[in-house]
């Protein structure tokens, strides 16, 4: 008979529970895995808390480091979450030789170059599929179905809440106080959402992906960020009349020796096939020279969703393990990416602004442009009396050029308002 394999499980939380029912179907996972499995002990910071029967009370342990280095551990699991004492956690199974499964977007976005590193090094698996996406396939289809694809970009829609918002806004017209609460009040939005809304939530995922991808070692650091809060009732109907829907973005791209790395919300073409991704669900659409657009999609957050992700790790692992081949997949040791400065990203832009309604002043703002080389591709207009609405469209711009005419147009006299600017994503 084939020995088990023993667990280390670090959280038994939202994400850790699933894991510990999932693999209680022996059976199935032992076949899948080349024999069995079993959770040998599992780290909580509440030794006292009542888990209403969510594991046996004898496996249940406080202490990380403890749990790591027993010799009858042979495999980590890590779902605590935070950079310590995961980090430690994780660095010290790798350096003893254990493989490791995590979900820590957080710690993999920050250290995940170091950490495949070192697993490299100890010649042994470090697994991360659930810290993007949860269950969505994302890290194991990027590293190796594409592998041969050559990726250009991956642009993603990676964060729930933010999407579920900007969907209900669009869709129902609420504001985006109203569609927040919402969010909260269907679990989908943290009790304090601000890193899903400021865009660093989508900015970690990204690194994550773009590393994957490009095999770089992209850190979140390099990632340029803007949330979604400025985005208005407005110009969600303003880009909608123009064939567009707004998103918040997350964009890698290399451009010759560079990387773009960005997160921002951005017109999207009705048509794309991001646009239609609604409500709660991400998608990733994964550009490459061979290929042709990829798109996968799902619930992107959830305990049995990552948990899927997570045990499916565990099973390579384990069948690695077992073969005696872990930590053969991994690629040359990635190097950091020259980052394109976010002055010098080429895009396209709306503007939205009000105006004094009275002869001439298209004409003064149009020359704005010109002189700054930024053509205009579509105008809205709308007249309210006194002042006009009037929203832009440009062609391809490099940044530095629109944060220009955007500073130029806020000193015009005719310019009553500078409403909002945002980016547009227009390539499908
Ligand atoms: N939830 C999701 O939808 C989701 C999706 C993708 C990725 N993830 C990632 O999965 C990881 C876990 O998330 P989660 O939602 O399951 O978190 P969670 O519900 O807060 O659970 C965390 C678990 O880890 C334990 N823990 C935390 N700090 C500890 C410490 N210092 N020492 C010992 N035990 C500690 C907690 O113990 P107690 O039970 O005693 O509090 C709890 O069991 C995170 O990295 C998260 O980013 C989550």
């Amino acid at each position: 008979v084939t020995r088990a394999l023993s667990i280390g499980l670090l959280g038994l939380g939202t994400v850790g529970r699933h894991v510990y029912r999932l693999l209680g179907d022996g059976e199935t996972i032992a076949g899948r895995a080349g024999g069995p499995l079993e959770i040998r002990r599992i780290v909580v910071a509440d030794l006292g808390k009542d888990r209403g029967g969510a594991a046996p009370r004898h496996l249940l342990s406080d202490d990380p480091h403890a749990v790591v280095q027993a010799p009858d551990i042979d495999i980590v699991v890590e779902v605590m979450g935070g950079l310590d004492p995961a980090g430690r956690a994780i660095r010290d199974a790798l350096a003893a030789g254990k493989p490791v499964v995590t979900a820590n977007k957080q710690l993999m976005a920050s250290s995940g170059g170091e950490l495949l590193a070192l697993a490299e090094r100890s010649g042994v698996d470090l697994c991360f599929e659930g810290s993007v996406g949860a269950g969505i396939p994302l890290i194991k289809p990027i590293r190796e179905s594409l592998a041969g694809a050559r990726l250009r970009a991956v642009t993603g829609i990676l964060n729930g809440t933010t999407n579920f918002i900007l969907t209900r806004m669009a869709v129902e017209g609420r504001t985006y106080a109203d569609a927040l609460a919402e969010a909260q009040r269907l679990g989908f939005a943290e009790a304090d959402p601000t890193e899903d809304l400021d865009g660093r939530d989508s900015a970690a995922k990204l690194a994550i992906l773009a590393s994957a991808a490009f095999n770089v070692n992209l850190r979140v650091g390099d990632v340029f960020r803007e949330g979604i809060e400025r985005i208005t009732l407005k110009d969600l109907a303003y880009a909608r009349e123009l064939g567009f829907a707004i998103k918040l973005l997350a964009i890698a791209r290399t451009v010759g020796e560079e990387v773009e790395a960005r997160v921002h919300p951005a017109l999207l073409p009705l048509d794309h096939p991001l646009a239609q991704v609604a409500d709660e669900f991400n998608a990733v659409h994964v550009e490459s020279e061979d290929l042709g657009p990829v798109v996968f999609t799902g619930r992107g957050a959830g305990g049995a969703p990552t948990a899927a992700a997570v045990v499916g790790d565990i099973i390579d692992v384990a069948r690695n393990l077992r073969l005696g081949v872990g930590g053969r997949s991994r690629a040359a040791a990635p190097r950091a990416p020259r980052i394109r400065p976010m002055e010098e990203v080429v895009l396209p832009y709306y503007i939205s602004l009000q105006l004094t309604d009275r002869p001439g002043v298209f004409a003064r703002v149009a020359t704005v442009f010109g002189e700054e080389a930024v053509s205009i591709a579509s105008i809205v207009q709308k007249s309210r009396g006194e002042v006009a609405d009037a929203v832009f469209v440009t062609h391809d711009a490099a940044e530095r050029g629109v944060r220009r005419v955007l500073e130029r147009l806020r000193s015009l006299d005719v310019v009553k308002a500078l409403v909002n600017s945002v980016r547009v994503e227009a390539t499908v």
